[in-house]
């Protein structure tokens, strides 16, 4: 069990905690960081201990790859090959920011890092905290998602806190992230190139910079085989309670939602709403307002947040208001929910 220390940072102690985190990764520790996506655990991301210790902590598979974070161009060079041209267009256009680029990797990056692949997945946040932090310490940072494998990604120190707290070294805490969901996975290495993970940056936004792209991500769960079984269990995500997804026009969703709330509170399960309006804030306490369908920014800010909340109020299911657009990031809150789900239900 590790002391992990929490770092509140601010104006008045920025230099200060950047400094001492900065020791801390170069020293071979983890710190979980703040992006501009969700809270990530970093270390050092060509120190093959120090990736161990991510893996560990986060209890990750070991062939899933880590997003290594850089802070300027000239890193990039550090951590990457062969770079094509296309890769430089969508740096320059949404670096630093939520776009995760997937390029051959350099000999200086351990496989351990890569998930035994020779390409590497990496970004340049846009957090000010990640990027002064990566400056410092003089090193490309490995950082996944700072949660407990499988569990709803962080968003707020708390939620990381609950999840890691004695196993990392250090906790900044910038406030909640203002995205709140993880970066697009863009795979360069591939003719023509495929999105693996949709996010904050939408396919039309890279389509226009790069021409032809393919989605590799699938979201597309067959309808017919969830609904009739609903046993099926995704690992992504994941609160403790089972979560049903029902999609469809919002009238028809609150209705829905409305009817499965009354059968299993009838069976003695205890429901909790993760909802788009709050016209059945009258049914329970246990609900959580997302945002109106049309604020898809909102809504996925607040996704991962509401996931863990109604966790904390011990629900046995959850039933999640699937009506909101799909359009931009909500695009992207609708693919986690869809891997959070135990069960879809389309209308
Ligand atoms: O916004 C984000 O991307 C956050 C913040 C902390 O930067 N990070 C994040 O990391 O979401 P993680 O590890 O939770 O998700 C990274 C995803 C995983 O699905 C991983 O399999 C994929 O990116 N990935 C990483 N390297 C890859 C590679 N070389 N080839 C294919 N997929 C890769
Ligand atoms: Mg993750």
């Amino acid at each position: 069990m590790l002391f992990t220390q929490i770092f509140k940072i601010s104006d008045y102690n920025f230099n200060d905690v950047i400094l001492k985190c900065a020791e801390i990764i170069k020293n071979g520790g983890t710190v979980a960081i703040p992006t501009e996506t969700v809270y990530g655990l970093g270390a050092n991301a060509l120190d093959i201990s120090a990736i161990a210790k991510i893996f560990a902590a986060k209890n990750r598979p070991t062939d899933n790859p880590i997003i290594v974070h850089i802070s300027s161009f000239e890193q990039l060079n550090q951590v990457a090959s062969d770079v094509p041209k296309n890769a430089f267009n969508l740096m320059n256009q949404f670096w630093p920011g939520p776009l995760t680029i997937i390029l051959k990797k350099s000999l200086l990056v351990p496989y351990i890092t890569t998930g035994k692949l020779d390409t590497v997945a990496v970004r340049m946040p846009l957090n000010n905290i990640a990027l002064e932090l990566i400056e410092v310490a003089n090193v490309p940072i490995a950082a996944p998602s700072s949660n407990t494998s499988g569990k709803p990604s962080p968003t707020t120190a708390m939620h990381v806190y609950n999840d890691l707290n004695g196993k990392i070294d250090a906790i900044i805490d910038g406030g909640s992230t203002s995205i709140g969901v993880e970066s697009t996975v863009i795979d360069l290495t591939q003719n023509p190139p495929i999105i693996l993970r949709p996010g904050p940056i939408s396919f039309n936004q890279i389509a226009d910079v790069i021409g032809k792209v393919d989605i590799g991500y699938s979201d597309k769960v067959s309808y017919d085989k969830i609904v009739r079984s609903p046993g099926m269990k995704y690992t992504h995500y994941s609160p403790n309670a089972e979560v049903i997804l029902i999609e469809g026009s919002h009238k028809n969703v609150l209705e829905h939602i409305r009817s499965l709330y009354m059968d299993y509170t009838n069976q003695n399960k205890k429901v909790g709403l993760l909802m788009t309006d709050n016209s059945l804030l009258n049914l329970t306490a246990n609900h959580f307002y997302l945002g109106s369908i049309e604020e898809t920014s909102i809504i996925a800010a607040n996704l991962f947040k509401g996931l863990r909340l109604l966790d904390d109020m011990y629900v046995d299911i959850i039933l999640a208001d699937g009506s909101f657009l799909q359009e931009g990031v909500g695009i992207a809150a609708m693919n986690r929910l869809k891997k959070a789900a135990t069960a879809v239900i389309k209308l």
